[in-house]
């Protein structure tokens, strides 16, 4: 089977069967994101424990590469640190705008690579990671936030 054709399964097997579908009522982290070129939407919502990432949800409408790609996110990034989160992060979009990526840390992800031929579909693969790094961005903003509080308390 050609590589391009693997590619297209994985998309459409993600597509088709979501992973992690649906939303947590006791999430840590919440977050919304749009793509602002076709404004679909979705929410991602993240559970943590002992600093990781326990459980993540994924729900929205949009294409069939922004739900595979979000059904993809959340499979790899299920047992990360949010510190280990943000690197994939980092490398799942550097892969979209076109730098060379290792199959050995983005496995299934490097499916998304063909569609940077198509620069107005980036954002949709990049619609749940970009959301996601904003949640994690205000989350740690946030716990910053209630230690450094908690500190001066104390003083
Ligand atoms: Fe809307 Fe792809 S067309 S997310």
């Amino acid at each position: 089977m050609a590589l391009d054709d693997l590619y297209r399964e994985v998309i459409l097997d993600h597509y088709s069967r979501p992973r992690n579908k649906g939303t947590m009522d006791d999430a840590d982290i919440k977050v919304e994101g749009a793509n602002p070129l076709c404004g679909d939407e979705l929410s991602i919502h993240v559970k943590l424990a002992q600093g990781k990432i326990s459980d993540v949800k994924f729900v929205g409408r949009g294409c069939s590469i922004s739900q595979a790609s979000a059904s993809m996110m959340t499979e790899q990034i299920k047992g990360k640190t949010l510190s280990e989160a943000k690197a994939l992060i980092g490398q799942f979009k550097s892969m979209m705008h076109g730098h060379p990526a290792s199959e050995e840390e983005l496995g299934d992800l490097m499916a998304l690579q063909g569609v940077r031929k198509f620069p107005v579909r980036i954002k949709c693969a990049t619609l749940s990671w970009v959301a996601l790094e904003q949640g994690v961005d205000e989350f740690q903003d946030s716990h910053k936030k209630v230690v450094a509080k908690a500190s001066t308390e104390v003083e």
